[in-house]
């Protein structure tokens, strides 16, 4: 921390959420609305190594990004060969275009703790120290860290204590996610634990970074609890979800609503499209230029209206954007047959009009 003040935030990685058009759309948002000293860390969804290396076209766009945001990539996986050669390759090939690189040990999702990875690796953490060490020490340039929750359940919690101090001499930053793997995506986070573990960090591995997270609905909650526990930094997930001014503390206002989600939705439509488009020498170029994306942006909206994936993605961050504006329940309905773009823009346009 720098000042007193200062609130260092970071939008949690969430797959399928905090995709390019997202980050991009948040960081906009976060430099509009600045509050003084404060700074925002994105992260991208997490992507499987296996995956990766197996057919790349496949997953490699969960990295996709634009060269400004320098996010962290996340990555997830259970065996340490398949990890440290996706590493090292996102590393050398992609390297430029991110902040530091990232193992998941906190997903509970079955598909990925099948393949040994997320929560799975808290399972045997004699055997996850060593791929930490090794993941650390095989990567040149970029840091290393890594997010977890507080443990398996209630009883494991000092043994994931005990895992992450020792943990922490390798790690730059560790983000908790306060809540344990059987509580999965609600009830309490446990803020002591996270501020407990601090303590214990900061006695052997002072250069180790500690992000708490779970359960923040508001800026002011962030404030407050980065302030109490005086953590390093302070991350938001479900919240942040159609509503990228959480991070700000500034509300928007309906005007401010419709504006986002229009650049939302032509944001995440384009990248789409060039994602596609950027097919170069075999590799799949993940770094999207912002002119361009601008440009696609424009072509988009002179163009005739358009089938687009990109705009059935949308309803997930449409519906929570409208959350508790009066009538959005009935209309929302109406909303689902929508595929095409143009039509789903004016609609929301429509919407707000009648609002106004
Ligand atoms: C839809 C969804 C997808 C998520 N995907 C990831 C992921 O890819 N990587 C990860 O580390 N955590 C993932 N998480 C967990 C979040 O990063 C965060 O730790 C969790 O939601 C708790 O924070 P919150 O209470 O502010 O939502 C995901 C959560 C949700 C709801």
């Amino acid at each position: 921390m720098k000042k007193n003040n200062t609130m260092h935030l970071c939008l949690a990685p969430m797959d399928g959420i905090t995709t390019c058009a997202t980050r991009l759309l948040t960081k906009e948002i976060f430099e509009k609305c600045w509050a003084p000293h404060n700074t925002l860390t994105l992260r991208t969804e997490f992507m499987n190594v296996d995956g990766f290396l197996i057919n790349p076209d496949n997953v490699i766009k969960h990295l996709q990004t634009t060269p400004e945001q320098q996010p962290i990539a996340q990555i997830y996986g259970g065996n340490e060969t398949t990890l440290l050669k996706a590493a090292i390759s996102i590393e050398r090939e992609y390297g430029h275009l991110f902040s530091w690189i990232e193992l998941n040990l906190g997903c509970p999702s079955t598909t990925v703790m099948k393949c040994g990875g997320g929560s799975d690796m808290m399972k045997n953490r004699e055997k996850t120290l060593t791929i930490i060490q090794h993941l650390s020490e095989q990567l040149e340039q970029l840091p290393f860290s890594i997010k977890v929750r507080t443990g398996l359940n209630e009883a494991d919690k000092p043994q994931q204590a005990d895992f992450l101090v020792k943990a922490s001499q390798r790690c730059s930053t560790i983000s908790i996610h306060g809540r344990t793997l059987k509580q999965l995506y609600s009830g309490d986070a446990d803020w002591e634990f996270i501020a407990q573990v601090q303590q214990r960090i900061k006695a052997v591995s002072p250069h180790c970074q500690i992000i708490g997270n779970g359960g923040i609905t508001s800026y002011e909650q962030a404030k407050t609890l980065q302030k109490h526990y005086e953590l390093n930094g302070i991350m938001i997930g479900q919240a942040a979800i159609g509503n990228p001014r959480i991070f700000t503390p500034y509300q928007p206002t309906l005007s401010d609503k419709l504006e986002t989600i229009l650049r939302h939705l032509d944001i995440s439509v384009a990248c789409d499209q060039l994602f596609e488009a950027l097919f170069l020498n075999g590799r799949r170029e993940i770094c999207l230029k912002t002119a361009q994306l601008e440009e696609q942006i424009q072509s988009n909206l002179k163009k005739a209206d358009f089938e687009a994936h990109s705009t059935v993605e949308f309803r997930k961050f449409l519906f929570q954007y409208l959350k508790g504006i009066p009538g959005s329940r009935e209309w929302k309905s109406g909303m689902l047959s929508i595929k095409k773009y143009r039509e789903l823009r004016n609609q929301i346009i429509d919407f707000f009009e009648n609002k106004g």
